[in-house]
């Protein structure tokens, strides 16, 4: 079987793209044929971003491809275990499209109210589009370091009804210094960076075995 997640957003900027490099290369450093497909091809940030990957020599190596549409993915995605899609910003048709096929839509978003209430938003229209709740989880990113500040986020999300993952990615030169050399938020040069961001790949993980456990 494949697992398709998505990563989605309607604001830019939120980490939509360096979810979906963690989240490929963790598994496919566990032996799994992953593809990103890289939806926001005016950008192609994560395809841009492999192409340092590959110029490094970077293990393992993660497949990333340009794509229009979401159809175009579905046609070759059963030659993979896990397609993730990098989403374009704003509620596209191809938003909804996604979180169609995947088996889980992970809604990236900063802790501020002009950060959450878009997402929540966003949410709310997939779940009127008949997207079930549970394949929607949302993702702290760009956070500062305030803890009560990051608690207020975490509660605004569950009062809104949805599931807000366990750990969250503070903003970090440390993290942007790796993307530029293709890596990811969990192959920086510091310890404690790569451990606070495996926090969130596994809670993802964990989410992903959830809900395809049969
Ligand atoms: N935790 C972080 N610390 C520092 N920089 C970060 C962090 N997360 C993301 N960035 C940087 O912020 C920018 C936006 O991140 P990213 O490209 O992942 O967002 P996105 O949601 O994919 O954006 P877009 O909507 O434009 O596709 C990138 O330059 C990325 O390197
Ligand atoms: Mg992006």
């Amino acid at each position: 079987m494949t697992i398709c997640i998505g990563f989605i957003s309607q604001k830019g900027g939120v980490g939509k793209s360096t979810l979906s490099k963690m989240l490929a290369r963790e598994y496919a450093s566990n032996g799994w044929e992953v593809k990103i497909a890289d939806m926001d091809t005016s950008q192609g940030t994560a395809y841009n971003w492999n192409s340092r990957r590959l110029r490094n020599n970077i293990e393992p190596a993660i497949r990333v491809e340009q794509f229009r549409r979401v159809e175009d993915v579905m046609r070759v995605a059963m030659t993979y275990d896990l397609v993730i899609f990098d989403g374009a910003p704003h509620a596209t048709k191809e938003t909804l499209q996604i979180a169609q096929v995947c088996h889980l839509v992970v809604l990236p978003t900063g802790i501020s109210l002009d950060d959450l209430e878009p997402t929540v938003k966003l949410a709310h229209e997939l779940k009127k589009e008949g997207i079930p709740r549970d394949k929607i989880a949302f993702a702290l990113c760009r956070v500062g370091n305030s803890d009560p500040e990051i608690q207020e986020a975490r509660e605004y999300i569950q009062n809104a009804g949805y599931l807000i993952l366990a750990g969250e990615i503070p903003e970090k030169t440390g993290y942007r210094r790796a993307s530029d050399l293709g890596k990811t938020l969990t192959e920086t040069t510091h310890a404690t960076l790569n451990k606070q961001a495996d926090l969130l790949a596994q809670s993802i993980i964990n989410r992903i075995q959830d809900l395809t456990k049969e």
